[in-house]
């Protein structure tokens, strides 16, 4: 064990994600079991630059593994991208005595992590994010639930899509990345999938499909659509569909519904393994590093080296979608 951490901080950063908190909940409680002194970073980097900290024991984690949100809170700090505020940052962690932090948050937070190690403070980062869109990690917390949430919520639309016989278009989040929208739509047997990284052409892969769909006597339609894809609202899509088909068309937004409820099981237990992992990491006096899931294992890799990787949904996937929504 390094003896030179006595007391680390955690902070959760970037949007939200369920999760977060039985991450926190692990982090704080595997450094109590280690007698270190854990202080509580509030909303993200904006805390540390104004020296908003709490002392954090195992009983200020009790009845959070369940609860969605973060109880930190979290923020998007711009200040935090110039060298002056990450300076500052690092001001305020060494007056609290910090001796490593750990951030939980996506690629942007991990940015954050590994520029004030570099400014001498041992940092550790895990992905907590929605959009599992982490180059270097299969997975992210929070991505499992939501991608539950999403699930639950297209069923329901397409009851009533269904009893209507009516086209739906869906869009669900994911920023630039079409994780949570593929995964979605093979789980719930969507006729359409667009993502931003695939070009579409509406008339071919959008109005040809609704169509053929209703020649073959399919009483519904249901396209899903990732928020990162350019081009028309699923407002002007549903209507263009709508006024080109005949049939009649809505268009739903799911949301920020897709980042709140209480975390799935997988979310639950990766966090805490995740989390539990980042302060074992730092007490074997490595800094710089991220908990990622590889190959189905949590391990960790150099942060630098983790922001340069990057994934790619399988061309599979899409031809699977394809297949099974005939
Ligand atoms: P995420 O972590 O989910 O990708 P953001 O991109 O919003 O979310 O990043 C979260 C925070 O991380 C930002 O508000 C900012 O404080 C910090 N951050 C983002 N990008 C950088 C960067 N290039 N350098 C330093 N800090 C960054
Ligand atoms: O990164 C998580 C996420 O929910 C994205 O899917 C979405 O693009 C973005 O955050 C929304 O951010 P905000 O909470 O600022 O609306």
């Amino acid at each position: 064990m390094n003896k030179e951490i006595r007391k680390i901080g955690v902070l959760t950063s970037g949007g939200d994600a369920p999760g977060m908190n039985a991450a926190i909940r692990a982090i704080v409680r595997t450094a109590c079991y280690h007698n270190l002194e854990v202080m509580g970073v509030v909303r993200g980097y904006n805390g540390l630059i104004n020296g908003e900290l709490i002392p954090m024991n195992a009983r200020s984690v009790s009845e959070t593994l369940q609860k969605g949100g973060t109880i930190l809170q979290t923020a998007r700090c711009r200040e935090f991208k110039e060298a002056a505020g990450v300076q500052r940052a690092y001001d305020t962690a060494k007056t609290y005595g910090l001796d490593g932090l750990i951030v939980i948050g996506g690629d942007g937070s991990f940015r954050g992590a590994r520029d004030l190690t570099r400014i001498g403070l041992p940092t550790i980062a895990m992905p907590g994010t929605i959009d599992n869109d982490i180059g270097c990690s299969e997975y992210t917390v929070g991505y499992d639930t939501c991608l539950n949430t999403v699930i639950e919520a297209v069923d329901k639309i397409r009851d009533t899509s269904s009893s209507h016989e009516r086209c739906s278009v869906i869009e669900v989040m994911g920023r630039d990345a079409g994780y949570i929208a593929i995964n979605a739509g093979i789980a719930c047997g969507a006729e359409v999938v667009l993502v931003p990284e695939k070009e579409y052409k509406f008339d071919a892969d959008v109005l040809r499909v609704v169509l053929e769909g209703k020649t073959r006597g399919r009483k519904h339609s249901i396209i899903i659509v990732a928020e990162g894809v350019k081009g028309m609202s699923v407002l002007e899509m549903a209507k263009e569909i709508e006024n080109k088909t005949g049939i009649e068309t809505r268009a739903t937004i799911l949301g920020h519904i897709q980042r709140g409820g209480s975390p799935s099981a997988r979310d639950r237990v990766n966090a805490s393994l995740m989390g539990s992992k980042c302060v074992e990491l730092l007490l074997e006096g490595k800094s710089n590093r991220v908990v990622v899931m590889k190959d189905g294992q949590i391990v960790d890799i150099d942060i630098e080296e983790g922001l340069k990787m990057k994934k790619a949904i399988p061309e599979e996937m899409f031809e699977i979608a394809k297949k099974l929504s005939t």
